[in-house]
């Protein structure tokens, strides 16, 4: 039996790897009736809409896959912009300012004018400072705008430590904030295993080397671009928890990256989600070092972003 019809929309605007998985994750866990695919090379979107449309059986679900134009997209409940250059090897994020900018303001003149409650959410690299000009073109509000940040990074952190700690992921609490990029740092003061400070609490023989696993942390996508050519199943699976978040108006505690008014920058900060988008952001009392690499990871997004 089908799931009762949902009636939310979300438009996925670009049909690479990135967007297809994303997708694919909303189809596999429905939380939307409608799924856009919005994409100008209309043989690939029409043929990840065939694709995806073999997998709704699976997913249970009456979830429809259809081609959208950026019109339709800018009416939707959830916008998740994925289109751009995706990083090379030996590419950093950074790198795809320039043609990912443009993309992105053609697109949301495209889109606009904007459903009065749409919640766009930027997935595309470099997201931070793509966040920053998406806020800028669209003059949404600014809480209904926002990126994926450093919610991947976190996961990725919580896996290394739920292994080291021997359990469950979903018991750690742990941080990476900042930039979703080289100046990201781990908020080590405020982990916890079980709701026990990591400090207070002894992991089974084995002692935290903090600085390898957050490097390892950092520069993991950079090794999986390296052997497969892209990230997409991790950034997947983070995208649509947050459209769960935003349709369910579910309140969970995110690190999205959102515009810091003390910073005037984007990067991500622990926020509470959902169905308004940026709900508030969860005030953080950061130690000394911490505070000194928040200040460095909102200089070095100002450079790009003035670049
Ligand atoms: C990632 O971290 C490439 O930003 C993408 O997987």
């Amino acid at each position: 039996m089908p799931d009762s019809k949902l009636s939310s929309s979300i438009a996925i605007v670009g049909a690479g790897d990135v967007g297809a998985t994303i997708a694919y994750s909303l189809v596999m866990n429905p939380v939307a009736g409608d799924i856009l695919i919005v994409d100008p090379k209309e043989e690939v979107r029409d043929a990840q809409i065939q694709d995806l449309s073999d997998a709704t059986f699976h997913g249970n679900t009456s979830t429809q896959v259809r081609a959208g134009t950026h019109k339709e997209a800018g009416q939707c409940d959830i916008i998740v912009f994925t289109a751009g250059a995706k990083q090379k090897q030996g590419e950093s994020r950074a790198d795809l300012i320039g043609r990912n900018k443009s993309i992105l303001e053609s697109a949301i003149s495209d889109m606009q004018p904007f459903a009065e409650k749409t919640i766009l959410l930027l997935v595309a690299n470099p997201v931070d400072v793509i966040t920053y000009f998406a806020q800028k073109y669209s003059n949404l509000p600014k809480s209904q705008v926002i990126g994926s940040g450093t919610f991947l990074d976190s996961a990725r952190l919580r896996g290394v430590l739920a292994a080291k700690a021997e359990v469950s992921a979903s018991s750690i609490d742990a941080y990476v904030l900042g930039e979703h990029g080289e100046s990201q740092f781990v908020a080590w003061s405020a982990a916890s295993i079980g709701g026990v400070p990591l400090e207070q609490t002894l992991l089974p023989n084995t002692k935290l080397d903090k600085d390898a696993i957050a490097e390892d942390t950092k520069n993991k996508a950079t090794s999986i671009i390296e052997n497969k050519g892209a990230t997409n199943y991790g950034i997947g699976a983070v995208a649509a928890s947050i459209c769960k978040s935003i349709l369910s108006d579910q309140r969970n505690i995110r690190p999205v990256s959102h515009y810091q008014e003390d910073l005037g920058v984007c990067l991500s900060i622990p926020a509470v989600i959902g169905r308004q988008g940026l709900v508030r952001t969860i005030e953080m009392r950061f130690n000394e070092e911490e505070q000194g690499k928040l200040k460095k990871s909102a200089e070095a997004l100002k450079e790009i972003i003035n670049a």
